[in-house]
């Protein structure tokens, strides 16, 4: 396939590069007026219009993208696709003015979610997830984290990582699992932490490992959900199974989360709603990235996360959706775009590479995916016509997106 008259080739990378830290953030490499030619499902070569070789120039299988723009896929690498049953009920009581952690107190929130979930089929869990991931790739998602957290048993627990697996064995895009039974103490376990945690550690984490279904370990570190020293004992227990963390870290205070989270080595630490300067110091001197979710800050009313300090102490950004039925029921990547701009006040080039390679990075799959490189996956979108590479987060709440490419052949949902 090739696509000539591209406006604007956005994303020109090197391959090597991994993950942008820092100033590199601000740096958007594009090309004008530019063609792009994918093999295999892979970009095979790019260049100039005015210099495109004539052996390829008359290539059966064109798409001309006059006036329109070429982007990597959107990575989105935080969210929590698999649920049973949607929670605007919740919806009421937040414009009501209850918090996130009242409405949790009240029987709500994760325990809510998990009650369905075990309730659920794999097969119904299977169908409902699938739609939502459909409807993210033809916003533009081309790689998806998904978390397990709504089973909160052994078996619902599994049964959420088996979908998960069933979604990846059918998805067109990559997808990560991340194993999140720490998530909330189940009722049972209110008075028993520390029986909880064996349960992950000695009865969930086994079976996990030997059937290969989670990429990461997660932790819901936080106040009224797992301490400190409760994710600590977590996440060395994953270690010895080969999980490394990406944990869900000052969402609702600040707690210890990032430095736990940075001593286990990390892959990512998401949410930093709030922040401190410890935490950026433990950051900036390390390989976790930190994820920041701005939509769950928008839903919930709770503050944005400091994304200029991060940036600004050589910290490494991603930005992605949370998707999830309490604290974001929305998983729109352009729509998180337009927030980091708006509201994180980040550049349109820095929430673009917070939102691909960097996203990518968090994945740990930015060598394939995240950027418009040679030998990379052909995993990317062609946009309406367009004025400017950030008329995309300007044009908040609408999607630019016309035509989605995956594995190099258009997708249609
Ligand atoms: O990332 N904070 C923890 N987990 C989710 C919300 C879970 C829920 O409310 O169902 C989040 O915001
Ligand atoms: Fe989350």
């Amino acid at each position: 396939m090739l696509i000539t008259n591209i406006k604007g080739l956005v994303g020109l990378h090197p391959k090597e590069k991994l993950v942008l830290r820092g100033s590199e953030m601000k740096d958007l490499p594009a090309l004008e007026n530019a063609w792009l030619l994918i093999e295999d499902g892979l970009i095979k070569d790019f260049g100039k219009m005015s210099e495109i070789p004539s052996r390829i120039s008359n290539l059966p299988s064109q798409i001309s993208a006059e006036g329109k723009y070429v982007f990597p896929s959107w990575c989105d690498s935080h969210t929590h696709i698999v649920f049973a049953a949607s929670r605007e009920e919740e919806f009421a009581m937040k414009i009501q003015g209850k918090t996130y952690e009242e409405i949790a107190a009240a029987g709500g929130g994760i325990l809510n979610s998990a009650n369905k979930l075990q309730q659920a089929s794999e097969d119904e869990l299977f169908e409902s997830a699938s739609i939502r991931l459909k409807n993210m790739i033809l916003k533009g998602t081309g790689a998806v984290e998904i978390k397990s957290g709504y089973g909160l048993t052994v078996e619902s627990e599994i049964k959420m990582l088996r979908v998960i697996q069933r979604l990846k064995a059918n998805s067109p895009i990559p997808i990560k699992a991340t194993f999140l039974a720490a998530h909330a103490y189940p009722t049972a376990f209110k008075d028993n932490h520390q029986g909880y945690i064996d349960l992950i550690i000695n009865e969930m984490l086994p079976q996990i490992a030997a059937e290969k279904l989670a990429d990461y370990i997660d932790v819901f570190c936080e106040k009224g959900f797992f301490s400190v020293e409760e994710t600590d004992q977590i996440l060395k227990a994953a270690a010895k199974f080969g999980l490394k963390p990406k944990i869900h870290a000052n969402q609702l205070s600040v707690s210890g989360a990032v430095e736990v989270g940075v001593k286990n080595n990390a892959v990512s630490v998401d949410h930093l709603e709030e922040t401190n300067q410890h935490n950026i110091n433990s950051l900036k001197t390390s390989n976790t990235i930190t994820t920041l979710l701005p939509s769950c800050s928008f839903y919930l009313g709770i503050p944005f996360a400091d994304a200029k300090s991060l940036i600004a102490e050589n910290v490494p950004v991603a930005i992605a959706t949370d998707y999830n039925p309490g604290s974001t029921p929305s998983g729109n990547m352009n729509f998180v775009v337009s927030l980091a701009c708006i509201k994180l006040k980040m550049q349109p080039e820095q929430a673009i590479n917070a939102a691909t390679l960097n996203g990518a990075a968090a994945m740990e799959i930015s060598s394939e995916y995240g950027s418009i490189a040679i030998g990379k996956k052909a995993n990317l979108f062609i946009t309406k016509p367009m004025p400017s590479v950030a008329y995309l987060p300007y044009s908040f709440g609408d999607v630019q997106i016309e035509t989605v490419i995956l594995n190099g052949e258009v997708y249609n949902g």
